[in-house]
């Protein structure tokens, strides 16, 4: 058929089958904006649009591909503008309360007291879902940023007898790896990706403590200090074991070097862990998962949400307003949170149920979620927890630069670091 025909086509089909015809069919619809794109991720959250449709509702499904979120939040913010929000859109952190101020989101306050979130959430978690005491978001998971990521058949072939816990036995690793022909540490290239390194590698050199002065406090004699010194010597230390050919290249096409043994280890948060389950590799067995080296006790932690937005007024109907409150009510229920969580990597939310249905991966970030307490519990900067996404953007632009330059000097860095934040603020 011709493109002429084809187009004949669709004109004379839209006649048949008006656009409206589809909508009366459903009792409502919910768009949704998110980034999970990769094939774990996607199979997730289909998990979502399923039980939402069983519901007898349309999911809209509007995906924004780009690992960490950026581009999404670039579309989100044009569709805002021009008046044309989604009914629900991944929004996390302070970032929520910045979306509330503009009077953009809805409270979903009848579906939380129905459904009883006070009870069932983590009290830092609920907070950061309100603004001015009302739900205008709802949690859907816990991720823990501080892993590494170990391919262990890889680790026997290059000589390595256990999981580095240090930095120097994570470089001894990467020399092993290196001189036995594999790629020591799979890593995209992409601002987010290399700050997630970094804000690790905090953590590593100063302590809970330190991090939470640097990316909580932002306090410019530690951004200056000595230890900032230290972070940006081991980044670029670091650096030469990441993957040559990783420059812009997406998270989960690095995973799967670690997956297909063509690299030994990946510094990535446990989304990662949704690409191992895809491929049908078991935890503890095919891949082990330890805390970054030098970060045990502590937890940075990632939490997902999908914050509910007002409906443009062509779209505000009693049946598209019941189905993005449905979807506010099944992204809590044990149902959802038990598959969703098993594919995506994370861990419930929600606090009372049954963690021996997870595998040791998140079996492991349940009990130290509890165990690492307010000290350890950490917001992770590199995923829109800990700051503006002003300041995480020059923070972002500090790291990319300084790594993506072989003459970045250390010493200079964490003034660089402190103007930028300070002229983000
Ligand atoms: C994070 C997000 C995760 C995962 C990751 C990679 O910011 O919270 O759910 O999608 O980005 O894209």
């Amino acid at each position: 058929m011709n493109a002429f025909n084809r187009l004949a086509l669709v004109i004379s089909l839209a006649s048949i089958f008006p656009l409206h015809a589809y909508a009366a069919d459903t009792k409502g619809n919910v768009e949704v904006v998110h980034w999970w794109t990769s094939g774990g991720e996607a199979k997730a959250v289909d998990v979502l649009k399923k039980l939402v449709e069983k519901d007898g509702y349309t999911w809209q499904d509007s995906a924004v591909a780009g690992g960490g979120g950026a581009a999404a939040m670039t579309v989100l913010k044009t569709r805002a503008v021009s008046g044309n929000p989604p009914s629900a859109a991944q929004i996390k952190g302070p970032d929520i309360q910045d979306w509330a101020a503009l009077g953009l989101l809805t409270q979903v306050d009848d579906v939380a007291k129905a459904n009883n979130w006070e009870a069932l959430l983590p009290k830092t978690v609920s907070e950061t879902m309100k603004y001015e005491g009302h739900y205008v978001a709802v949690p859907v998971n816990i991720h823990r940023v501080n892993w590494l990521w170990i391919n262990p058949e890889v680790f026997k072939k290059a000589g390595i007898e256990k999981a580095p816990t240090t930095l120097d036995e994570l470089y001894a690793a990467g020399d092993k790896l290196k001189a036995a022909g594999f790629i020591p540490l799979a890593h995209g290239g992409q601002p987010w990706q290399d700050s997630t390194v970094f804000e690790d590698l905090v953590l590593s050199v100063m302590g809970p403590e330190g991090y939470k002065k640097v990316f909580v406090d932002q306090d410019e004699a530690t951004l200056t200090g000595p230890q900032m010194t230290e972070v940006f010597t081991q980044l670029k230390k670091l650096k030469g074991y990441m993957d040559p050919d990783g420059t812009g290249q997406d998270w989960n096409l690095e995973a799967a070097k670690v997956i297909n043994g063509k690299a030994g280890m990946q510094i990535m948060g446990d989304w990662a862990k949704s690409e191992w389950t895809a491929a049908g590799k078991t935890a503890g067995t095919d891949y082990e998962c330890v805390p970054f080296p030098g970060t045990d006790g502590s937890f940075t932690y990632n939490i997902d949400s999908l914050a509910m937005f007002k409906l443009a007024k062509k779209n505000d109907t009693p049946g598209n307003n019941a189905a993005r409150d449905d979807l506010a009510k099944v992204a809590l229920e044990p149902e959802f949170q038990y598959v969703f969580n098993q594919n995506k990597g994370s861990i419930p939310v929600r606090n009372d149920l049954d963690m021996s249905k997870f595998d040791s991966c998140a079996q492991a970030s349940a009990k130290d979620f509890a165990s690492a307490g307010e000290k350890g519990q950490l917001p992770s900067m590199a995923h829109n927890m800990a700051t503006s996404l002003a300041v995480q953007g020059a923070i972002f632009d500090v790291v990319t630069n300084f790594m993506s330059d072989k003459n970045a000097d250390p010493s200079k860095a964490g003034k660089q670091l402190a103007s930028a934040i300070k002229a983000a603020q």
